[in-house]
């Protein structure tokens, strides 16, 4: 018997944008099937924040549409995405400052989807995902004290917080060391363990090469090729892209 397809996902149908009348993204569609992890590479400015704004309702798109569980969501404010099942790590991460890691994740849990932890067991659940991340012995440190993989964690475990079923994570690896991108590698994979679906972009290759069940390349806007990362990592145009070899139309100025 053949093995059954999962089922999508998200949708990314054919959305473009452009900021300023500069294109930034052009007919992009690409499908994050249930349960997988899919990792978006690309150069600089080749659009996977944009990407990752057009779906968490942060940018609109020009034109295009986003199918989460068969249901439009394209333009959808980030609160009500959010208590649809989508959730986002920020690049820089936002926790509350002052507050001590047990407290951000407090504050996430009251905003999640779904019913909420009665009073006296909200503790308990975010001590639970603290543990996940791998954050439970921090979890009386203010948050500005933690370092850079700490508070990465943090915001992943706020993003948990909310109960999500697609988790979307932009940047996680950077400005990490080799070791502290192998734990992040390991924590990825075990957020999936945990029945997440992950869509992760990271302009440094390792982390989402390491991670991802499959990976999407894109280059000014658009998609190269997607695939198992080793595939991809040979494509010609990916390679040219992230060397700056490309001839760029009109110029062949350098992406890198
Ligand atoms: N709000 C905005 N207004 C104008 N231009 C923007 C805006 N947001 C993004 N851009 C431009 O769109 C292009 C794509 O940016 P984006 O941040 O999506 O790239 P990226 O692939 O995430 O890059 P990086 O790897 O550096 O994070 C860039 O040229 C950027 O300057
Ligand atoms: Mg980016």
């Amino acid at each position: 018997m053949a093995p059954e397809t999962p089922a999508c996902c998200l949708e990314v149908k054919r959305v473009s944008k452009s900021f300023q009348g500069r294109r930034v993204l052009a007919d992009v569609s690409l499908t994050v099937f249930d349960g997988e992890i899919l990792g978006l590479i690309g150069p600089n400015g080749a659009g996977k924040t944009t990407l990752f704004n057009i779906i968490t309702g942060l940018v609109r798109p020009d034109a295009g549409t986003i199918l989460f569980h068969g249901e439009d969501i394209t333009g959808w404010p980030p609160q009500r995405l959010c208590h649809a099942g989508i959730a986002r790590a920020f690049q820089i991460p936002q926790p509350f400052p002052e507050m001590t890691a047990l407290e951000n994740v407090l504050i996430s849990l009251w905003f999640g989807k779904g019913p909420r932890a009665a009073p006296q067991d909200a503790p308990q659940q975010a001590r639970e995902l603290l543990e996940l991340v791998g954050l439970a012995h921090k979890e009386a440190v203010v948050s500005r004290d933690l370092n850079l993989i700490d508070q990465r964690r943090l915001e992943i475990a706020r993003a948990l917080a909310t109960r999500p079923h697609l988790l979307l994570l932009d940047e996680i690896a950077a400005g990490l060391s080799p070791a502290a991108v192998k734990a992040a590698v390991e924590l990825v994979q075990r957020l999936r363990q945990h029945g997440l679906t992950l869509f992760i972009t990271d302009h440094y290759l390792n982390l989402t090469l390491l991670a991802s069940d499959r990976v999407v390349a894109m280059d000014q806007g658009q998609i190269i090729t997607s695939g198992p990362a080793r595939e991809v990592i040979r494509h010609p145009e990916v390679a040219s892209a992230y060397l700056g070899t490309r001839e760029a139309a009109g110029g062949g100025e350098a992406v890198l």
